[in-house]
Parts: C-alpha cells; sequence; structure tokens
C-alpha cells in the first residue's frame, strides 16, 4: 500500500515536471499587440496554421481570367478611356462626411466586400472609412490639375494619376481612413492600429494594399497603405501571401 502511494507521487512528480517545462519553452500562447488584439504566438501559429505544416496551407496561384471585370488593371500603361464608367457602381454606406458625396461609388461586389471589411474592423475596435471610392474621368482631371499646379507633373505623378490612369475610374477601389490620423491620407497611416489591422485583413475581405512600401517601381507610385483595390477573395489572398502587386500577379509588367 505504502510502495503504492509513493509510486503515485512519483508519477505525478514526473507530470507536473514535464508540464513546466512544456510551459518555459513558450512554444505556443497568445500575447497582447499594440493594438490590443490577442494574437496566437510560437510555433506555426506564427503563420496563423495554428498546428499545421505551414506548407499545408501555401495556396497555390489561382487560374487568371484576364476578362474578369474585377481583374482589370488600370495604371500608368493601362489607362481607360474618357467615358469609361464602371457598370453596377453601388452607394458606400461608410465614409468620410467632408469628402465629395459623387466619390461614395464602388462597385458591386466591391462595395459589398467594403462594408463587411469595415464592419469586422468595428467588431476589433478600429474605425475604418471611405475617403474617396469612385473618380470619374472628370474628377480626377481637376484632382490632377491641382496637384501639377503646385507640385509640378514629375512629382504630381509619383501621387496621383493623370486622368484616365487613375484606379480609381474603375469602381474597384477606395482611399480610407481613420481618426488616428484624423481621417488624412499619410503614409503614417501604415503604423497606424487601423492601417496594420487593414494591411493583415483586407484580403480576407478580397482586397489588396495596392501600392505596397518597397514596390513603388513596379506600380509607379509611392507606398499608399490607404488604398485598397478589390480583387476577389482568391486573388486577394495569393497577392497577400506572397506579398505581390497586382501587376506581378497578373504578369502585367509592362
Ligand atoms: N493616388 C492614386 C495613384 C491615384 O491618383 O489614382
Ligand atoms: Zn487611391
Amino acid at each position: 500500500m505504502k510502495y503504492d502511494k509513493i509510486r503515485f507521487l512519483c508519477l505525478l512528480l514526473c507530470v507536473m515536471l514535464a508540464m513546466s517545462l512544456f510551459a518555459a519553452c513558450g512554444e505556443n500562447g497568445t500575447e497582447q499587440t499594440d493594438d490590443g488584439q490577442q494574437i496566437a504566438v510560437g510555433g506555426d501559429s506564427q503563420n496563423g496554421n495554428s498546428g499545421k505544416e505551414p506548407d499545408d496551407e501555401k495556396l497555390s496561384k489561382p487560374e487568371i481570367d484576364l476578362d474578369d471585370p474585377y481583374m482589370l488593371l488600370v495604371n500608368k500603361t493601362h489607362p481607360v478611356g474618357k467615358d469609361y464608367k464602371p457598370e453596377g457602381l453601388k452607394e458606400i454606406k461608410y465614409f468620410a462626411s467632408d469628402r465629395d458625396a459623387s466619390t461614395r461609388y464602388m462597385v458591386g461586389d466591391a462595395a459589398d466586400n467594403f462594408h463587411l471589411l469595415v464592419e469586422k474592423a468595428a467588431e476589433a475596435g478600429h474605425e475604418i472609412v471611405m475617403t474617396t471610392a469612385y473618380r470619374s474621368y472628370g474628377f480626377q482631371t481637376i484632382l490632377w490639375n491641382n496637384y501639377v499646379a503646385k507640385h509640378g507633373e514629375e512629382e504630381a505623378n509619383i501621387f496621383s494619376a493623370r486622368p484616365g490612369e487613375s484606379e480609381h475610374q474603375s469602381g474597384l477601389c477606395t482611399d480610407v481612413s481613420s481618426p488616428s490620423v484624423n481621417y488624412q491620407l499619410t503614409t503614417e497611416y501604415g503604423q497606424s492600429p487601423e492601417g496594420k489591422w487593414l494591411s493583415e485583413h483586407a484580403h480576407e475581405y478580397g482586397f489588396i494594399i495596392r501600392y505596397p512600401e518597397g514596390k513603388e517601381d513596379l506600380t509607379g507610385y509611392q507606398y499608399e497603405p490607404w488604398h485598397i483595390r478589390y480583387v476577389g477573395k482568391e486573388a486577394a489572398a495569393y497577392i497577400y501571401q506572397e506579398q505581390i502587386t497586382l501587376e506581378e500577379y497578373l504578369g502585367i509588367l509592362d
């Protein structure tokens, strides 16, 4: 009887020792980020894969249909015409009220998914609103002319598109902002709690950060953490995983 008791105590001691060793390794757990979100840390969970091999989750490149309207490329070398106006523009519900009301539109799926994104961001404690989304050729002309008058053509073209060359004319993108940067469009947005949430979650709603940092040579524009472009969830997930631009994804680099 006494022998059994000692054996039991030894066993218990071994289990406790094993458990404390495991905890000390700190392999898995949660941690609080700067913006108060709980994130998993350690092991595979750093890749968001919680317990699976990272490669198990690696997405393969989706097949690209260049005729898919959500794949439309608008940039300096692929402009749209003066009269191009997308079909199925829908009014956006969440906007900064001091911006022009004529720009509060995006194409169907893009608008619906933008609403979802804003609602999920709010659940996570972040206010994100659109500043301008669809911009007509005429609207872009006014913007562009103002920037050229102020900064000269070459400098203006680093942050603003010539009329016809702006993705905003496609109705597939929007600029967004948040209270922490006073609803301004500033590169600091990328380091704000809302901007960080956006860059980590936009793809879940089919959006990409269209002009990423370090890819200026490919996109032709400066880093714009506020400009998100709808490409659909499959493409967005892949682009996010590979950290590439839309130009690279489409293989259109001319
Ligand atoms: N700021 C982006 C490049 C545009 O004007 O479309
Ligand atoms: Zn923009």
